[in-house]
């Protein structure tokens, strides 16, 4: 696919199948997500985790559940989930960091037609040290964001966007 068609066909998956993700696709996208730009090319502040194990997708998939007392399907029950952690994630520059890290495998799942959708919400309900600790990150970094990966249940169309330009 060429990269114009993929940033077109890109759209977020929530529906699933619970097949695995080949490790070939799973490799092209953490590549994609190392290649994206970083503020003052500081790559050993930023943390991929790739979690797949199911008793952890569950204890996560859990917290959310407890956090709003209700089974609330976070992340959809996609079969992999790839979560961007920060040192010292204070200032925007970390988050953007990890913004161009998201997009980068979000399109490159796309492009090899793997269903992707941005998670945020995880890493707000849950508490901050509990999910360091699942994740077993090292100190001082905290986990973003997670891009949930899997192949789609269903083809999806992607969404015209009310996103305005202006021209000056
Ligand atoms: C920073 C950020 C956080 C997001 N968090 C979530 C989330 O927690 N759960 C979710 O289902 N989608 C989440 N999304 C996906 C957006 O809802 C989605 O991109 C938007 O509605 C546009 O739809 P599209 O991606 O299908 O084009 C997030 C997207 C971004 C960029």
């Amino acid at each position: 696919m060429e990269t114009l068609e993929a940033i077109k066909k890109r759209v977020s998956t929530r529906k699933f199948l619970k097949k695995q993700i080949k490790e070939k696709d799973l490799k092209i996208i953490l590549e994609a997500g190392k290649q994206a730009p970083v503020a003052y090319n500081k790559y050993s502040d930023l943390l991929i985790t790739v979690v797949q194990n199911k008793e952890l997708l569950n204890e996560i998939d859990r917290l959310c559940d407890e956090y709003y007392g209700a089974d609330t399907m976070v992340f959809f029950n996609a079969p992999t989930l790839i979560f961007v952690s920060s040192k010292n994630a204070k200032y925007d520059q970390e988050y953007e960091n990890v913004a161009c890290i998201m997009e980068n495998m979000a399109l490159a799942a796309t492009d090899i037609n793997v269903g992707n959708v941005y998670l945020k919400g995880m890493t707000l309900h849950i508490e901050e040290k509990t999910l360091s600790n699942l994740l077993n990150l090292p100190e001082d970094f905290r986990a973003i964001a997670a891009l949930g990966v899997g192949y789609a249940d269903g083809e999806l169309k992607p969404k015209v966007h009310d996103l305005k330009i202006e021209r000056l």
